[in-house]
């Protein structure tokens, strides 16, 4: 079963996550991060960056892998992963932009940071899909294309239709896995992430069967 820690908010949960991954990065210089999008993993990369300075830790040997990428996008559009991933995480961590892929291909090994959608996804397996690995191509469900509307301009025409993500295969393979969660819209999907059965309906909760995996929460998605 995961380990479950109840935080009183995102910021409680970012500095838990930076400290966690600044020791990682001290103990072995070219660790390999898995990298989500979305605003719950926001103040976990912020926390990390002000260690990072704050420890001066030496991140030029880091290599970085996205969960996930839109169809359809350019690279350039400001709400592409290819763009968010630089601004979120590359530049502030001051990462070198070459280790740095989106999305990822194969990622054995490494510790990955996740959110969550409101259904159940991790990266971008939608309920019903497998355990397979390596990167897939999927269509985004309508819950997922009305959720991230919000990044643009409210409006789900915009939200692109297909996407790619690692497998959950994939990701189960990272050494640790990180799941951030917070407000009560997340909590259903929690709950079946923990407490359900290891179902298809529910991508989630396939972190059952990790061996060394962390989930983060606030009381509300508690
Ligand atoms: C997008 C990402 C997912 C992420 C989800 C959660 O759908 N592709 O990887 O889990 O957002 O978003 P948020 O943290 O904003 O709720």
């Amino acid at each position: 079963m995961p380990e479950i820690i109840i935080v009183k908010d995102e910021a409680e949960a970012g500095e838990l996550y930076a400290r966690c991954v600044a020791d990682l990065i001290k103990a072995k210089p070219d660790a390999v991060l898995g990298l989500a999008t979305g605003s719950s993993p926001l103040a976990a990369y912020q926390a990390l960056a002000r260690v990072v300075h704050d420890e001066a830790i030496d991140v030029s040997a880091v290599r970085g892998f996205a969960l996930d990428e839109y169809l359809g996008l350019p690279l350039t559009h400001p709400e592409s992963y290819h763009s968010t991933i630089h601004r979120t995480v590359v530049e502030p961590l001051g990462l070198d932009p070459e280790k740095v892929h989106v999305p990822g291909d194969v990622l054995e090994g490494a510790p990955l940071e996740d959110g969550i959608g409101t259904d159940g996804h991790i990266g971008f397996n939608e309920p019903g899909s497998s355990l397979a690995s390596g990167t897939r191509v999927k269509t985004l469900a309508e819950q997922t294309r009305i959720d991230n509307a919000r990044f643009f301009d409210g409006d789900i025409n915009q939200v692109p239709m297909h996407c790619i993500t690692q497998g959950i295969g994939t990701i189960m393979k990272a050494r640790h896995l990180v799941l951030l969660a917070f407000g009560a819209g997340k909590a259903e999907a929690i709950e079946e992430t923990c407490e359900g059965g290891v179902s298809a309906f529910c991508p989630a909760s396939a972190l059952q069967m990790h061996p060394h995996a962390t989930i983060i929460v606030d009381e509300e998605a508690a």
